[in-house]
């Protein structure tokens, strides 16, 4: 049988999901997404997709107009800039991509990071201009624009609309025509691409693979290239949807595996699996180990849940090799736990789950990214948390991360977006005009996009400006450290590492934040920032509950109860520190926007 292995990509919210499905429907194994998620959760495996762990693979049978019978193999790759790494491997298992741009929406920063994420793995990519149906579609503009941006040819897209299904069958013809039948010699030393695995309580790691070439089944002996482990092949299978047992896998193929494999460490995405009687030389490309490159503290409001939260991180573990975790003891917060994240979108992630799924209440620090020093005394050290930075006076060099980061715009806010990047002490490398839409590639301090960027940036361009960015390296930096005092008391957990210039700006948005959130006391209590124990901001937190209303000159209701509700929400999750009652919205005050 001939076999097409591809994927989808898009922008978010082009319309990724509800064309799959049409395709799915279409192909009538529609109603099979959820049988398939019935699978799975007979297997044990954890539901939440999409992003900490993908959609499994879909296998599709489809029958051409003429006949010809093609197993088409849909690969489903995480959307979010967190997860490019993943994207890129998931995209490995595959010889070609459908690229939806939304037919309204035109060409944004991840259609063209996404774009050349399949260009570099050598993939042949099959131009969809999605929604047509919309009345505001200009699919003729959105076609253009991909040739302009990416130089995929205009006459290639396919017009189509997951909404109606229009285009769907040209789409599956072309996916027959365009995508090249995948390579690979079954009689090779077996080399199979790990793009996904999940953790099954029963069978332990079952590992999603691409076979390149040779051969696998179950006794086979098989060996991690990375790390050199041995294990034996239990079951081997494709998605047919769910997790179906089959007799073997061969080059070309996509399915999973099972090896008792008991740790997900053990098999993690982008590396290469081998025979370990007749080992390859030459693995898959560009195995990099997950790396944490956010940090934050957790910790629980109330300290007795700490063996709660640390089950919960342990079972979290499992299941997501990228998420790490270690104890850490804060003076203000108690003990908690420093947690590394792949972005943002993937801190979130993992603390939403810990609420929702383990009933826990958690007090968050602010994010902060590795920082590289270079000690007086020559010795140099990463960390990545605040409370560790040392003094400026025991320092030589500070180093932080780099981005590349890219914004797609219309033309009309770059002025303003050009200023916020400016203020984040981004240097532009070149900006490309698209039309009537602007390409802006910047290098950014990271530290800088972590705190309330994405918002300013979506608020200052109503909401019509997307970024993209990629990790480039270190650079020096004239960093310093931020102390908070809270009624004259230092809260080690709400220090944060800014640049000098950007040092009392952010002290004042902190004090005042914190100021707002902080309920009312029976005195006024002081909120200072302070750089080496010089004060650079101070706020106060005033006294007393009816000073909130003395404001309202009685008359206005409305306005009465929404200040109430909003220091009834402020108290939902407090930490007592000393004899404050600081909540979680204060931990955060760097992130605020206002
Ligand atoms: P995931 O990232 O996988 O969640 O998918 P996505 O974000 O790429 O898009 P999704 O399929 O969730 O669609 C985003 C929104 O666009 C949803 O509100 C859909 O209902 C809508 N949508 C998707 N396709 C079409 C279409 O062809 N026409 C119209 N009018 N709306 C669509």
């Amino acid at each position: 049988m001939q076999v097409r292995n591809f994927s989808i990509i898009a922008h978010v919210d082009h319309g990724k999901s509800t064309l799959a499905d049409r395709i799915l429907e279409h192909l009538g194994a529609m109603g099979e997404r959820d049988k398939r998620d019935q699978t799975l959760d007979t297997l044990e495996l954890e539901r939440e997709r999409g992003i900490t762990i993908k959609s499994t693979p879909v296998r599709l049978n489809y029958t051409r107009p003429n006949g010809e019978k093609y197993v088409l193999n849909l690969i489903d790759t995480p959307g979010h800039v967190d997860f490019n790494y993943e994207v890129s491997r998931s995209l490995a298992a595959c010889e070609g991509v459908l690229l939806l741009v939304d037919a309204s929406q035109g060409v944004e920063a991840q259609t063209i990071v996404n774009a050349y994420l399949a260009i570099d793995s050598g993939l042949d990519i099959i131009p969809v201009v999605n929604k047509i149906d919309l009345p505001a579609a200009d699919p003729e503009g959105a076609a253009q624009e991909l040739e302009d941006v990416v130089g995929i040819p205009a006459e290639d897209a396919i017009f189509a609309s997951g909404k109606t299904g229009v285009g769907v069958p040209e789409i599956l013809e072309a996916i027959v025509e365009r995508i090249p039948s995948p390579p690979g010699d079954p009689d090779a030393p077996l080399k199979a691409l790990i793009f996904d695995s999940v953790f099954d309580a029963y069978q332990g790691v079952i590992v999603f693979v691409r076979v390149l070439e040779g051969q696998l089944k179950p006794k086979d002996k098989i060996t991690l290239f990375s790390n050199g482990k041995h294990f034996e092949v239990d079951k081997v299978g494709t998605f047919s949807p769910g997790l179906v047992v089959g007799e073997s896998l061969t080059a070309g193929d996509v399915g999973w595996v099972a090896a008792g494999i008991k740790d997900i460490h053990d098999a993690q995405v982008g590396d290469t699996l081998m025979e370990r009687e007749r080992p390859i030389t030459d693995p898959f490309p560009g195995f990099k180990p997950a790396q944490p490159v956010v940090f934050s503290g957790l910790y629980p409001t109330d300290t007795e849940a700490y063996r709660k939260l640390r089950e919960a991180l342990e079972k979290l573990k499992l299941n997501d090799a990228a998420f790490s975790f270690e104890p850490e003891t804060s003076e203000a917060l108690g003990f908690g736990f420093r947690c590394g994240f792949l972005g943002l979108l993937h801190a979130e992630i993992i603390q939403e789950r810990l609420e929702r799924e383990y009933d826990l209440d958690l007090i968050a620090t602010a994010p902060a990214v590795i920082y590289r020093i270079t000690l007086s005394n020559g010795e140099i050290f990463e960390t990545q948390n605040p409370a560790e930075f040392p003094t400026r006076d025991r320092v030589d060099l500070i180093e932080e991360p780099y981005i590349k980061l890219s914004v797609m715009l219309p033309e009309e806010h770059v002025g303003p977006v050009m200023q916020l990047l400016q203020e984040r002490r981004g240097s532009m490398v070149t900006m490309n005009y698209l039309g009537k839409r602007v390409e802006l590639i910047y290098e950014v301090p990271f530290a800088e996009i972590l705190y309330d960027f994405h918002d300013r940036l979506k608020s200052i361009s109503r909401g019509y400006a997307s970024m993209d960015y990629e990790i480039i390296g270190y650079r020096e930096g004239e960093l310093v450290k931020v102390d908070i005092y809270v009624n004259n008391e230092i809260v080690d957990a709400l220090a944060v590492i800014v640049h000098e210039d950007r040092a009392y700006p952010l002290g004042r948005k902190i004090v005042d934040k914190m100021a707002e959130v902080i309920p009312r006391q029976m005195w006024p209590v002081p909120v200072q920032a302070m750089i080496g124990g010089k004060i650079i901001a101070r706020a106060t937190v005033k006294a007393f509950r009816k000073d909130v209303l003395a404001k309202c000159y009685g008359g206005d209701i409305s306005r009465k109860k929404k200040l109430l509700d909003k220091q009834k929400k402020g108290k939902a999750r407090m930490k007592q520190i000393g004899t404050v009652e600081v909540p979680q919205e204060a931990f955060l005050a760097v992130l605020s926007t206002e």
